[in-house]
């Protein structure tokens, strides 16, 4: 009796060690595999006026003597612009998209991207989002484009993760442009 209770302990601890050394090691391979915190999903619009009356995005500075549009090296644009639920003009505002683009690279292909998501929503109101890397593709604005995502205040203390970016809707003869964001990030 007291010998196959020993053998039964026995077995157990073998087991024991066994789960502990399988845990050590997927926690090696896979540094996410034991995280806690919340993932957080969140589809925005962001409604752009690139030019007219109630225009959201202007270049503000350019290299000396070259034509200071977004698609020239060296220009940098400012934007502030409604961020929307839905793609409709007309959708509830969320907050608002805010923050610098530089056109960045030397074959005007990439911009480098700085900006921020200000929530006004019941959901996040006051909290912010910050957005940071190489953006927009100048020359295909069809393009998919990935940007990362450094950090958050309030709800989003401490949020990492990406974003995907496209263009949804374009009329160039108003001047009206809509970008969906996906953003997904893991927070606290
Ligand atoms: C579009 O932008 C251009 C340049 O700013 C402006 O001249 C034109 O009036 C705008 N059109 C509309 C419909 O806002
Ligand atoms: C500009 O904004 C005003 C106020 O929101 C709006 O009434 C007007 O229709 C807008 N103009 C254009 C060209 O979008
Ligand atoms: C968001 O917060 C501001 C400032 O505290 C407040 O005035 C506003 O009513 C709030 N909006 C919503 C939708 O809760
Ligand atoms: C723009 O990018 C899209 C998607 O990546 C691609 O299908 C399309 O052919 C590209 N257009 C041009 C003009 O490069």
């Amino acid at each position: 009796m007291a010998k196959s209770s020993a053998l039964a302990s026995i077995q157990i601890s073998l087991v024991l060690l066994l789960a502990i050394v399988v845990c050590l090691e997927v926690n090696l391979l896979d540094p996410y595999c034991c995280y806690r915190g919340k993932e957080t999903k969140i589809t925005a619009y962001v409604q752009l006026f690139l030019g007219g009356p109630n225009v959201t995005t202007v270049p503000v500075a350019g290299a000396l003597g070259r034509p200071r549009i977004p698609e020239e090296f060296g220009t940098i644009s400012v934007n502030d612009a409604r961020l929307t639920e839905g793609i409709s003009i007309n959708s509830l505002t969320v907050g608002r998209s805010q923050g610098l683009y530089v056109s960045a690279s030397r074959d005007n292909v990439n911009s480098f991207d700085l900006f921020s998501f200000l929530f006004t929503n019941a959901q996040y109101n006051g909290s912010t989002l910050e957005f940071q890397g190489p953006g927009l593709d100048l020359q295909n604005v069809t393009t998919v484009r990935e940007v990362s995502v450094v950090s958050g205040t309030k709800t989003f203390r401490y949020a990492q993760g990406y974003a995907t970016f496209q263009t949804v809707l374009r009329r160039p003869a108003m001047n009206y442009t809509v970008i969906r964001g996906i953003v997904t990030i893991r927070h606290y």
